[in-house]
């Protein structure tokens, strides 16, 4: 396999992962916003954009968190190396399968039906400029690709070889504004270092942030990393417009995300998470060690996640958690270790399966990584194909056909 994408695939949809989409709502783009009310530039990109999704998705976002931007320059790019697929995103015409996992009033706030077709408003559309870019090939930070305040690269890195995907994500933080996020889909650049980038740990995952000047730091700090739980599954604010005053987008009928994965439910291991009523429970310590992670905390939370083991010692959960720290520390070693504790002991635990391998990779221990994603691959094949494989918001069918590739 050489450095370049050797296969790639458009697979996307709106609002394609949750929690992703509920710390931009929540946290990421109302700090921006904040930051910029001086200025009033805004510059947000969606590299590897395929039909648009992603790029509508933000605008949609700032849409209802900046009803009021007619003194703002606000730039939304998606960029991709697909032509075909970029025609289809300035046609902003989709199909149901684009809306899969979506809030189910979206189409009523932001869409007009014609047949099995869905047009996005011109007003939406209007707020996002496409542009051909090759990732790999074009050289920047250049005169278009530039200053960004949020870059969402997601599921793009998986196509390109170790040594291209260093080379971008370099040129993909060289191209933020101080301050400025990176968000990659889960695990992608895990194992990378990424130079001029630190990474912070939300519950949702973890997003690149371009150093910030000490000065910035003073100004922005409160609202940086506010230590506020997220309210799952409720990204976007009341619908306005068309739909009734109101009417929440999600009204709550899919699967709320989550980083971990469900606590086990029954036998001894179930047991073992109980507690005194004065103590606080395995859970509510889980919770707290986010809490820490979200914060960038993660000594902290990697204390309080062994706390919560100590109480339950088999619940994969803290397990996968410390995992995930120890990889953000570099400790790859000890990640392997917790990893393969948390499938020995949720042995259908498809992140810690996936997340394993992609270290083994790294270690070039290629046979272990095979064995992993297949066996990745088979449990997925077992679940009903519209189940939500957490804390990826794949559905089973589309990660068995990733997988499967
Ligand atoms: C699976 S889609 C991801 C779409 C969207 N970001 C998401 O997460 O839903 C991957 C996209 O990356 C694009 N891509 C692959 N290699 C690329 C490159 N070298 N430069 C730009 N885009 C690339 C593909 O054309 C495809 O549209």
């Amino acid at each position: 396999m050489n450095d370049t994408a050797f296969f790639t695939n458009g697979e996307t949809y709106f609002f394609r992962d949750h929690g992703q989409f509920d710390l931009l709502r929540q946290r990421l783009l109302p700090e921006l916003i904040e930051r910029r009310r001086k200025t009033k530039i805004l510059r947000l990109w969606s590299a590897g954009c395929s039909s648009g999704e992603e790029a509508y998705s933000l605008a949609m976002l700032v849409d209802t968190l900046l009803p009021k931007r007619d003194d703002w320059d606000i730039l939304i790019l998606g960029s991709d190396i697909d032509e075909t697929a970029l025609t289809k995103a300035r046609h902003g015409r989709y199909k149901q399968w684009s809306f899969r996992m979506a809030p189910p009033s979206l189409k009523q706030c932001y869409f007009q039906r014609k047949g099995d077709e869905w047009t996005l408003d011109k007003r939406i559309r209007d707020m996002v400029t496409f542009r051909a870019s090759n990732l790999i090939g074009e050289t920047f930070p250049g005169a278009k690709l530039r200053d960004m305040d949020l870059i969402l690269c997601r599921n793009v890195f998986i196509y390109f070889g170790a040594m291209a995907v260093a080379a971008v994500a370099d040129k993909l933080a060289a191209a933020l504004n101080e301050g400025g996020y990176l968000m990659t889909a889960h695990t992608e650049l895990i194992g990378h270092r990424v130079r001029g980038l630190q990474s912070r740990l939300f519950a949702e995952g973890v997003v690149y942030q371009r150093a910030v000047s000490v000065s910035a730091v003073t100004k922005h700090a409160p609202s940086i990393i506010p230590n506020i739980p997220l309210e799952p599954g409720s990204f976007l604010p009341p619908c306005r417009g068309k739909a009734r005053m109101g009417v929440e987008l999600w009204n709550g009928n899919v699967s709320t995300p989550s980083l971990a994965l469900p606590l086990q439910g029954g036998g001894d291991k179930t047991a073992s998470t109980q507690s005194t009523p004065s103590a606080p429970s395995a859970q509510d310590l889980l919770a707290s060690a986010r809490a820490f992670a979200d914060r960038g905390d993660y000594d902290q939370a990697g204390q309080v996640c062994s706390q919560a083991l100590s109480i339950a010692p088999l619940a994969p959960e803290p397990h996968f958690l410390l995992a995930q720290l120890a990889q953000l520390k570099g400790d790859f070693e000890q990640a392997r270790i917790l990893l393969d504790k948390t499938i020995y002991l949720d042995p259908r635990c498809v992140a810690a399966h996936l997340e394993l391998a992609a270290l083994c990779e790294r270690t070039e221990n290629l046979p272990r990584a095979q064995t992993l994603r297949r066996a990745a691959l088979e449990i997925v094949r077992a679940l009903p194909g519209d189940a939500v494989i957490e804390p990826y918001e794949t559905t089973a069918a589309e990660m068995a056909r990733c997988l499967a590739q």
